[in-house]
C-alpha cells in the first residue's frame, strides 16, 4: 500500500514495469535514484541488506520514508535528498542502482516539484547523461545499473554513453505507450565482466 503526496510522481506503467523487471540479490545493497514515493526501493528491500533512497524533491523523500514505515522496511532504508550523487559520501559503493528518471523533452528550469519527475531539459537528457556520467564511481566491482527511459530521448545513445564509461548496456525489458512512445528498461555492468 503506497501513499502519494500531491506533489511526487504517482507510479505509472514505467515503474510497474521496472517493479516486475527489478532483480536485487539476498544482502545486496542498493541505491534507489529518484525515489519518488519509493516504490522500487521498497520492493528492493524485501530482499536488499540496505536500500539509499535518493530524490531532489523533499516532498517524494518525505512520502517514500512514509510508505516505507508502512511497508515495514524502513529499519533498512536511508533516505536522502539530493541532485543525484551530490549528497552521497565518495566511494560508497553499491551493488545495484536504479533509476527510473526523467525522460521527456521538457525544459528543466522553472517547472514544479512534481514536473521534475518527467522533466528531462530540451532533448530530454539532461538527467540521463549527468546520471550515466557519475554513476561507475558508485558501482561495486560487480554492480549492476537498471535504467528506465523512454525512446523519445533516444536509446542508442544512452548505450553508447554507457559503453564510454565502461559499461556495457542493453534493453532488458520495453512497453509500448499511446502517442509513438515505448519505456525501455537498460540494464547495464562493467564490461570486463560481461560474457
Ligand atoms: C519518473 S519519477 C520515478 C519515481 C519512482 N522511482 C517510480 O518509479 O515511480 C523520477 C523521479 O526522479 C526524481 N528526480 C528528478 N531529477 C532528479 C535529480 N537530479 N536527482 C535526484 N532525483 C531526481 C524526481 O523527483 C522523481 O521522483
Amino acid at each position: 500500500m503506497f501513499f502519494v503526496d500531491e506533489n511526487v510522481y504517482e507510479p505509472a506503467e514505467d515503474s510497474f514495469l521496472f517493479a516486475e523487471n527489478l532483480a536485487v540479490g539476498e544482502g545486496s545493497r542498493v541505491l534507489d535514484m529518484g525515489t519518488g514515493c519509493g516504490i522500487l526501493g521498497i520492493i528492493a528491500a524485501g530482499k536488499a541488506e540496505e536500500v539509499v533512497a535518493v530524490d531532489v524533491n523533499p516532498f517524494a523523500v518525505r512520502c517514500a520514508a512514509r510508505n516505507a514505515k508502512a511497508n515495514g522496511v524502513a529499519d533498512r532504508m536511508l533516505f536522502v535528498q539530493g541532485d543525484l550523487f551530490d549528497t552521497l559520501r565518495v566511494g560508497e559503493r553499491f551493488d545495484v542502482v536504479v533509476f527510473n528518471a526523467p525522460y521527456l523533452p521538457v525544459k528543466c528550469s522553472g517547472v514544479s516539484w512534481v514536473e521534475r519527475a518527467w522533466a528531462g531539459g530540451c532533448g530530454g537528457r539532461e538527467v540521463i547523461d549527468r546520471f550515466i556520467c557519475e554513476v561507475p564511481e558508485y558501482l561495486a566491482v560487480s554492480g549492476r545499473v537498471f535504467l528506465m527511459q523512454s525512446t523519445l530521448c533516444g536509446v542508442d545513445e544512452t548505450l553508447l554513453r554507457f559503453k564510454e564509461r565502461g559499461l556495457e548496456a542493453r534493453v532488458v525489458a520495453e512497453r509500448a505507450l499511446p502517442f509513438f512512445e515505448a519505456v525501455m528498461l537498460l540494464k547495464a555492468e562493467r564490461t570486463d565482466l560481461c560474457v
